[in-house]
């Protein structure tokens, strides 16, 4: 085992990775080699890149992809995807392209509220807590002008501050549950000020209000943190045609289709262990859009996930139905995401995808997010439900395998073309390769 070091954060960046390097790899220069090789030609965006976090030893890339054909609400777009997994922009380009035909994307936000949340013990009588409160609320407001003064002037701001009794599930828990209107900010910093604000406010005039008790005064403030649950954020992104215009595929007729697409579907909303892979798949969407913008994907994650289970059940995102000849599919999803902020104004290639999409507010961006998610799930539950995914998934896999084995561009175009008439396994490509290597 290698041994811990102190003060690591503040050792240059050479001297971090003299250290790893030499700490935790057996050939030191060849790590040192690729960590290099990583960094960026130009100084300054390296910088940049070594800025973003503490530590920085080098850049990890993604591939940028891009999906075009996106018809959303009348509007086509080309939406930058960051991700890893071979398929996924080839899923969404083929099913951007099949609603192309079929009057597109609709669209349409809900919702944009977000959540911040004060928790705080407090062991006295509760109505003397809420008299405090009547008394508080417009102080709070008061106190954190400063912080919304700009926000307010955009129509953004404070919405509503509530006290909550949480009583029932902790002894002596409350809380100061307050929304917001953060507009074209994803609002992390704006809410979190706000509420670090709010919770001094709280404690200083809890010490010099009247009808507490000396006991009452001393109200714990436990934390002070915006929620990544934010079921008032809410889009809706849908498609719709006759069922007859979904025969696409000779191998299946329409009607079949639609059920067997429907029955996906209802399978997702009753099994969890299928949720969640119908679910990871709209995510392959969501994720691959959110990351290209420079929002947070974590905090979607959570949050979508948490909505997925808001009855009690985890299920699925998306529903279908046939309705008077009528197939639609669609999903709701909660989405807190900013186009000013964080790293959009920063990383040159999330500035590049943003006006590759029109430089959308964030109402707009929560749209496009929605359709490349559902977009994806009816990749998906196509494949899934017709040739089986790995026809493609493997397809799309080839090149992978085919750089594992340090292919050329001649040996690659022979097996790609090959494989045009036989199924991709790892084993067959292992296999064509090297009968084209012995028979040269
Ligand atoms: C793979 O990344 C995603 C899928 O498994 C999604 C699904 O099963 O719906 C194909």
């Amino acid at each position: 085992m290698s041994e811990s070091i102190s003060g690591f954060s503040k050792l240059s960046k050479s001297k971090k990775i003299d250290w790893i390097v030499n700490t935790y790899f057996s050939n030191a220069d060849e790590a040192k080699r690729i960590l290099e090789q990583y960094w960026h030609i130009d100084e300054k965006i390296q910088q940049l890149h070594d800025e973003f976090i503490e530590n920085t030893i080098s850049n990890y890339y993604l591939p940028l992809g891009v999906a075009p054909n996106f018809l959303i609400n009348g509007k086509l777009y080309t939406i930058p995807m960051a991700i890893e997994e071979s398929s996924v922009v080839a899923a969404a380009s083929k099913s951007a392209k099949f609603w192309l035909d079929r009057g597109g994307f609709k669209t349409k936000v809900i919702s944009t509220t977000k959540i911040g949340q004060v928790h705080f013990m407090y062991h006295g009588n509760k109505k003397t807590l809420e008299s405090f409160f009547s008394y508080l609320k417009p102080l709070l407001f008061k106190d954190a002008k400063p912080i919304t003064k700009n926000m307010e002037q955009r129509g953004g701001g404070i919405l509503d501050i509530e006290l909550r009794d949480k009583t029932n599930d902790i002894k002596g828990y409350y809380q100061l549950h307050a929304s917001f209107e953060t507009l074209n900010a994803m609002g992390a910093n704006f809410i979190n000020s706000c509420l670090e604000q709010f919770a001094k406010t709280f404690k200083s005039e809890a010490l010099i209000f009247d009808a507490f008790s000396e006991e009452e005064k001393d109200i714990q403030i436990v934390m002070s943190i915006l929620s990544n649950y934010v079921p008032d954020c809410l889009v809706r992104a849908e498609v719709s045609c006759k069922v007859e215009d979904l025969n696409e595929d000779n191998t299946i007729s329409a009607e079949e289709f639609a059920s067997k697409f429907i029955q996906a579907v209802n399978i997702a909303e009753v099994e969890p262990y299928r949720a969640v892979t119908h679910n990871k798949g709209i995510m392959n969407g969501i994720d691959a859009v959110v990351l290209a913008t420079g929002n947070d994907f974590r905090a979607v994650e959570a949050g979508i996930h948490a909505y997925a289970s808001r009855n009690g059940r985890y299920s699925s995102l998306t529903h279908a139905k046939v309705e008077d000849g009528v197939f639609t599919f669609w999903m709701e999803i909660p989405l807190a995401l900013g186009t000013v902020g964080g790293l959009t104004g920063l990383h040159p290639l999330v500035k590049l995808a943003l006006e590759l999409l029109y430089n959308p507010s964030a109402k707009e961006l929560m749209q496009i997010v929605a359709v490349a998610g559902l977009a994806q799930n009816f990749a998906a539950i196509r494949s899934l439900t017709t040739t089986g995914i790995q026809k493609g998934h493997m397809k799309m896999h080839l090149m992978n395998i085919l750089n594992q084995f340090g292919a050329n561009d001649h040996e690659k175009a022979v097996i790609i073309d090959y494989f045009k008439t036989h199924t991709v396994s790892h084993s067959a490509v292992v296999e064509a390769l090297k009968n084209l290597r012995a028979n040269k």
